[in-house]
């Protein structure tokens, strides 16, 4: 039985989340690790590159390739379990008036934990569209060829999750700009604050004037302009905060 070693938190921080009005939180992948999900520093590409299996073009000189890489990841999800880390934040959507939970994650864990209206910024690896049209397809068949084709343009079907040198979903980005700007209180978890314009989130709470918690093992460019930098792992701290505050 593991034994969390008890983190103390700060008057000033307890205060803060106690009175928020609304609770701004960004998820990265350090907040699935703890289910066993390689994060993106911690070897989640495999043998592959980025540039192979994450970009456009990689698709389109390998589309079998990466077709059956997130296929292979897709079904290695449907054993993985939320961890204490997500879980904290279901109980903590219960328990403030307004809560906003903006993930870079595309595993879907969040939701498996209980949170609702969860901003996926990098889509979901869950869900599949048409790589011409964009439109989303509910059932595909690969058991015949791979990548199945879109039934009303013939393009390959493909992830719904956001590659490199793409967009971000508008109506996403917008609703987390919106959430940044609004918040009381901006948690940043998990996330090594690299890749924009996710990364720009928890600067543009912190301009305005929201308390900004970060919770990362490591050092991150957030960690000296946040509020409160609590160093360590999501699964251990955020269980013991929301029993602090909210308990
Ligand atoms: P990274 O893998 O870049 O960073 C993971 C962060 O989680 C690091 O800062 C770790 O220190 C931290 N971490 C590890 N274990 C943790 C734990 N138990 N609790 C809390 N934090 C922990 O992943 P992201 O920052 O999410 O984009 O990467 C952002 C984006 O870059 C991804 O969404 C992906 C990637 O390229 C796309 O695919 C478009």
């Amino acid at each position: 039985m593991r034994q969390d070693k008890t983190v103390e938190f700060s008057p000033s921080l307890l205060q803060a989340l106690h009175t928020a009005r609304h609770i701004a939180v960004l998820t990265g992948a350090g907040i699935s690790a703890e289910s066993g999900v390689p994060t993106f520093q911690g070897g989640f590409w495999g043998q592959y590159s980025p540039e192979e299996l994450a970009t456009p073009e990689g698709f389109q000189k390998q589309p079998k390739l990466v077709w059956d890489w997130y296929g292979m990841r897709r079904n290695q999800l449907k054993d993985v379990q939320p961890n204490p880390g997500h879980a904290a934040l279901a109980a903590m959507q219960q328990r403030v008036p307004k809560f906003t939970l903006i993930t870079q994650n595309i595993d879907g864990l969040h939701q498996k934990a209980g949170n609702h209206g969860v901003i996926e910024l990098h889509g979901s690896i869950h869900r599949v569209k048409c790589f011409q049209e964009g439109t989303l397809v509910e059932h595909w068949d690969d058991s015949r060829e791979q990548p199945p084709r879109c039934a009303h343009c013939g393009a390959f079907l493909r992830p719904d999750v956001v590659w490199f040198g793409e967009m971000l979903p508008q109506d996403a980005i917008e609703a987390a700009q919106i959430a940044a700007d609004d918040c009381d209180v901006f948690f940043s978890i998990g996330t090594a604050t690299h890749v924009y314009p996710a990364a720009a989130l928890p600067f543009d709470a912190l301009h305005n004037g929201a308390t900004v918690i970060e919770i990362n093992p490591d050092i991150t460019p957030l960690s000296t302009r946040a509020t409160h930098s609590l160093r360590g792992s999501s699964g251990q701290i955020l269980p013991q905060l929301v029993k602090a505050v909210w308990d």
